[in-house]
Order: structure tokens, then sequence, then C-alpha cells
């Protein structure tokens, strides 16, 4: 630091403070342009696989945007959700929030295998493939005012874990209070809570997740509660599909008008509002009526939620098969 300028000195100290933050987030080096140079073709390569995946199908949009969210909440975005199962390791799969229903891992894959020929190395993380394709999901399926920009240079995991893919996700019937405090030991806060589960503006959900909300909460539209009982009886269709608003492929501020006419599929959604906090009851609020407010403030939560503990430098490694540990 002998020669440092002042300018430099200055960003030196702010650089050494915010290390000294203690807390869940850890302050990483990611960066927009990581693959401007190692790979200029990188982020247009994911987004046109994503656009055909979405064409063939576009509930893919919203399995890819809840890939990253599932990947980001267990021990941070490290691409740990990926890796399969095999005789000597056990990943992340199977556990209780994944199994039977997150999906999108053969496209992926297919993202991967177009970037590895693309580039002509493996050089794109499978973490950072992940954080793109949610971005990429909720700009096709929401138009440019829901285009943000990514940062960049996570590396994968070599491990994986099981048990905290159990235990830190959060569950479809939790409370508000419950919900709050899941997202603040992520060292996310309560603007950020309900910014992001207005990712379930896109979507369905299984018969299974939302079935004690329609035959048991009293803060359901009884139109709703008939209409969704129908579709998911007592008892057997545990797998019938729902959608989380009126447009499941749109990704817009219905979700929010929804919950404003007790109309949340999800017992966690509608506590969103009405569930006992006067802040998160004014959020839904402004963000059914402010589509710019709602897309600045989803933006700025998924950059933080994709700052959660990342591999970077010579941490972790850049898996060739985003199943496999290399
Ligand atoms: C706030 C706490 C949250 C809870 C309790 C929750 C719970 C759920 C549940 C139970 C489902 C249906 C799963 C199934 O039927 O198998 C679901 C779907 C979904 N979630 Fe969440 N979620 C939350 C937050 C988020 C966040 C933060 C995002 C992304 C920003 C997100 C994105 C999605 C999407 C897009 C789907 C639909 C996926 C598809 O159609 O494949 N969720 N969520
Ligand atoms: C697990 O088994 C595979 C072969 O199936 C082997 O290549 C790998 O080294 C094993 N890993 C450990 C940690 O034993
Ligand atoms: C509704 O509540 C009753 C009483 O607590 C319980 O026995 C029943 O299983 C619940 N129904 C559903 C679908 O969760």
């Amino acid at each position: 630091m002998a020669s440092a300028s002042p300018q430099a000195l200055f960003l030196y100290t702010i650089a050494a403070a915010a290390l000294l933050i203690p807390g869940p987030t850890v302050l990483a080096q990611l960066t927009p342009d990581f693959y401007t140079s190692i790979c200029p073709q990188a982020l247009p390569t994911i987004r046109r696989v994503v656009n055909q995946a979405i064409n063939d199908e576009p509930r893919m949009g919203a399995s890819l945007l809840r890939m990253h969210f599932h990947d980001c909440f267990v021990n941070g975005c490290d691409g740990s959700i990926l890796l399969d199962d095999t005789s000597n390791f056990t990943g992340e799969r199977t556990a209780g929030p994944n199994f039977n229903s997150v999906r999108g891992y053969d496209v992926v894959d297919k993202i991967k295998t177009e970037l590895d020929r693309i580039c002509r190395r493996s050089v794109v993380s499978c973490a950072d493939i992940l954080a793109v394709a949610a971005r990429d999901s909720v700009s096709i399926l929401g138009g440019p005012s829901f285009t943000y920009s990514v940062l960049l240079g996570r590396r994968d995991a070599t491990t994986a874990s099981l048990n905290a893919a159990n235990s830190n996700l959060p569950a479809p019937f939790f409370s508000f209070p419950q919900l709050l405090s899941s997202f603040q030991a992520h060292g996310l806060d309560l603007t950020d809570l309900v910014a992001l589960s207005g990712g379930h503006t896109i979507g369905l959900a299984r018969c299974t997740t939302f079935r004690t909300r329609i035959y048991n909460d009293t803060n359901i539209q009884t139109n709703l509660a008939a209409s969704l009982q129908r579709a998911c009886p007592p008892t057997g269709g545990d797998n019938n599909l729902q959608p989380m608003d009126r447009t499941p492929a749109g990704f817009d501020t219905q979700y929010f008008d929804a919950l404003l006419r007790n109309r949340g599929l999800l017992h966690s959604d509608q506590e969103l509002f009405g569930g006992g906090s006067a802040a998160s009851d004014a959020l839904v609020r402004l963000y059914s009526t402010s589509p710019q407010r709602f897309a600045a403030d989803f933006a700025a939560a998924m950059v933080k939620m994709g700052n959660m503990q990342p591999l970077t430098g010579t941490n972790g490694e850049i898996r060739s098969d985003c199943r496999k540990i290399n």
C-alpha cells in the first residue's frame, strides 16, 4: 500500500470495514462482468437455452427461479442442489422441500453442455448458471422492466447437505414470524421476504402443499376454497397442480392482488397480508399497484440472495458436470 493514492486507501478502508461486518451474508467479490473476457458468449448462450426451454414449457421459468432460491438458502449459492446422490455421496435432491418438487435439472445440463461447447472449455460454474437462468426466466416472463444485472464469479461446492436442505428452507405452513426469521437467518429482511415471495407470481404448486389451507384456514376467499377443493380432494391427488396466481406464466403483480383478496394459494403466501405485520401489509399493497417498485425491490433482493456465501477465488471448483463433483 506504500504508493497507494488517497482514493485507493479510502476504498481499501471501506472494503476492510465491510469484511468485519458479522452475520451470514459474506460480502463477496462477485462482479457483473466476470465472463466478459473468459467467455463473452456465456450469458447470451444461457439466455438462448432458457428461452427455448420456456418456449417448450412456460412453467420451466418458474422451476429455474425456484432452483436458484433452493440452492442459495442451503449453505449459499454454490450449486450444491444439483449434485446427484451416489453410492458414497448423499446430496440435497431427496430433501423434503426438493423431492418430487424441484425441477429443471435437465435444462441446467443442457445449458452447461452448450456453454462448454461455445466457451471451448469448462469455465462457467453451475452456481452461476442457476443465478443467470433465474434472472433470464424472470426477464422472459416479465419483460424488460423485470430485467436486472446478475453478479457472477461463484464457484461450485464439492459438498452438499441433506440436513441443511431439510432445515434451512421455509415451509408453506409457516406463520409470518416464522417466515421472517427464516429470511433474517439468511441475512434478508422483511422487504426481501415480501419482494422475493413475489416469485410466486409464476409457477404451480402441488395439492399437498396447500391442502390444509383450503380445508382449514379461515382467511381464504370462499369461492377460491370451493374451487380448489374440487381440484385437491381431502385425500389423494397429492400431485394435482394449481397456479399460484391468475397468470402463472406472467411475471407481474397479480400475486399481490390475490393476497389483497385472500386469494393466496399457500398459507405462507397469505401470511404476508393479514398475517399480523403492518409493514408487510403495506408492501403487498404497494407492489400490487406499482410494478416498478416490485421490479426494483425484487431485483435488489435477488442480488442480495445471490450473494449469500458464494465460493470464490480458489475455493470450490468449476464442475464439468453439474451433477457430479469433478
Ligand atoms: C417465503 C417462503 C417460501 C415458501 C414457504 C415457498 C414454498 C413453496 C412451495 C410449497 C411451492 C410449491 C412446491 C411444490 O408444489 O412442490 C413453491 C413453488 C415455487 N416457489 Fe416458493 N416458497 C417460498 C419462497 C420462494 C422464493 C423466495 C422464490 C423465488 C424468488 C420462490 C419461487 C417459487 C416458484 C417460482 C415456484 C413454482 C415452481 C414451479 O412451478 O416449478 N419461492 N414454493
Ligand atoms: C465415490 O465413488 C466413486 C466411484 O463410484 C469414486 O470415484 C470416488 O472417489 C468415491 N468418493 C469417495 C469420497 O470415496
Ligand atoms: C383440519 O383440521 C383438523 C383438526 O385440527 C384436522 O384433523 C384435519 O386433518 C385438518 N385437515 C387438513 C386437510 O389438514
